[in-house]
């Protein structure tokens, strides 16, 4: 492995350019199983993982694979998460720790990937994070090359397996680079972490981590952290301008909001704090989007410093009927930073909230306002538009909510908009409403975060 190679190579003059090579900390991994140990069907070009480290903060997987073409593209955005990518053509990598704690990257032949975090065998407690794959293709093979952040490898990584899949129907055929024995079970498990081999991973980091990123800590506790840190057509902002926004579900009565923002000392928006307050996206102000499966339905959530708030709900480009909608909010100020904590009721939820993005402004109107955001704009865009769903980026909600996968409206959405007439079945509970009083209970439960802090 590189570092001892590296020291026993560097004595000899003559194997210099040997010693270049193997300073590269990299291994390759040739899939020649099926996953019950039985010799695959084109041993003559196997799929080809490498894997090696890239920088401190990314280490890098290059695939090189035959390509089948079945099932076709899944037509999911190209470098973006796709759910249910295993049911496509697909190379994956599973990270492994001694406390069944894994990361598994799916990479597919049209550029989409999957990665999951999980804590003990098949309990999956993340998914859809992001990583940077691009995939290129030709009629008979595919290379691709992900940079995937350290922070999503658990904990002290010692096995790893890989996998490859293809084929449909009768004819899906799964490969393993560690398999089962022959015979010993009766079905493709990839999740049989028995199976998985010791693993150096300073092969893929320098610095193997030991201790639980904050994606992993997130992930245990429920809270999805997003980051505004680039203006709304892509700058990279200043550490001060950042704004940090969290979202969870702890109470299980209410999404809980966090936010930790930049003061700007705008003017005071004329309406009275703790109120829905119309025209409050003209002064200090961020804004959260929550857009529902099949980008008709969005809930819209605005926060200011001083206890302003509105909630919109949007069908496509079109704003329900003004609704006064209220939320529990606060806020407080300190020198040169705001926090603020909402929660907000889940019947507010579109049915299968899958992706968000999320803006902070101040500033006059026009020109001279500075709008930022989680997920920028594509270059071609003259000016912020909160409504264009491209800009929209995955949100693993169920995750952390799981009435989240209901499809059936909410009594607030189904009194506002034609939602699909589906029975509601009595066990679909996830979108109960949520009565004013409870509200004002759960307030005396959130409102020590501030003063915490
Ligand atoms: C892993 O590789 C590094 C660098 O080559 C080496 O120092 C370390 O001892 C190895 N760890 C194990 C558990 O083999
Ligand atoms: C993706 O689109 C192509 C072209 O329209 C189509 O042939 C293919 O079946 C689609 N894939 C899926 C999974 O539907
Ligand atoms: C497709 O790519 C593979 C691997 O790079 C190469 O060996 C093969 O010749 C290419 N085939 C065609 C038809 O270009
Ligand atoms: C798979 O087959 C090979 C060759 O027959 C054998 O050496 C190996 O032990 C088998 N692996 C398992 C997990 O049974
Ligand atoms: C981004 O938008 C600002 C106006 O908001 C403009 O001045 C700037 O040139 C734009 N930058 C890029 C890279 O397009
Ligand atoms: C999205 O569209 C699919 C396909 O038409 C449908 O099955 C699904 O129920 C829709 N989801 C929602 C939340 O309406």
């Amino acid at each position: 492995m590189c570092a001892k190679s590296l020291s026993k190579r560097r004595e000899s003059h003559l194997i210099v350019i040997l010693f270049i090579i193997s300073s590269t900390c990299a291994e390759e991994y040739r899939i020649v199983t099926t996953w019950d140990n039985r010799t695959i069907d084109h041993p003559d070009r196997p799929v080809v993982i490498r894997l090696e480290r890239h920088d401190v903060s990314a280490f890098k997987i290059s695939v090189d694979a035959p390509f089948y073409n079945d099932p076709p593209d899944p037509n999911g955005t190209v470098g973006e998460p796709f759910f249910t990518l295993w049911d496509y053509e697909v190379v994956e990598v599973f990270f492994l720790n001694d406390k069944n704690q894994y990361v598994e990257i799916e990479l597919c032949p049209w550029g989409q990937h999957i990665v999951l975090l999980l804590d003990g065998q098949r309990n999956t407690i993340r998914h859809s994070l992001f990583i940077e794959f691009m995939a290129t293709r030709n009629s008979t093979h595919w290379q691709g090359v992900a940079f995937i952040p350290v922070d999503l490898l658990p904990p002290s990584v010692t096995k790893m397996n890989a996998y490859a899949i293809h084929g449909s129907d009768e004819n899906r055929v799964y490969e393993s680079l560690y398999p089962v024995a022959f015979n010993s079970t009766p079905g493709a498990d990839f999740h049989n972490l028995a199976a998985f081999k010791p693993f150096n991973a300073s092969i893929i980091v320098e610095y193997v981590p030991v201790t639980y990123s904050e994606v992993w800590f997130d992930s245990f506790v429920g809270i999805r952290t997003l980051e505004i840190k680039h203006t709304w057509n892509g700058t990279l902002l200043d550490s001060k301008d950042i704004v940090k926004l969290q979202i969870g579900t702890q109470s299980g009565l209410g999404l809980i909001i966090q936010i930790d923002a930049p003061l700007y000392g705008d003017p005071r928006p004329p309406s009275p704090s703790g109120w829905p307050s119309n025209g409050l996206s003209s002064y200090e102000v961020i804004h959260l989007f929550l857009l529902g499966e099949n980008d008709t339905k969005t809930l819209e959530l605005q926060f200011g410093p001083m206890g302003h708030y509105a909630v919109v709900f949007w069908t496509g480009r079109t704003q329900l009927a003004d609704l006064e909608r209220e939320i529990t909010y606060r806020s407080a100020m300190y020198s040169n930073r705001w926090m603020g904590e909402a929660l907000i009721p889940l019947a507010y939820l579109p049915p299968r909230v899958y992706k968000c993005n999320a803006h902070s402004a101040h500033g006059p109107q026009g020109n001279q306002r500075q709008v930022n955001s989680l997920y920028p704009a594509n270059s071609n865009e003259v000016r912020p538009d909160f409504q264009n769903y491209g800009n929209y980026k995955a949100i693993d909600m169920s995750m952390i909510y799981p009435g989240n996968d209901d499809l059936v409206c909410s009594d607030v959405w189904a009194a506002n908009v034609n939602c699909r007439a589906e029975p509601p079945t009595p066990s679909a509970a996830g979108h109960a409403p949520i009565g004013h009083y409870a509200l004002l209970l759960i307030t005396a439960l959130i409102s020590t975060f501030i003063m915490v802090a």
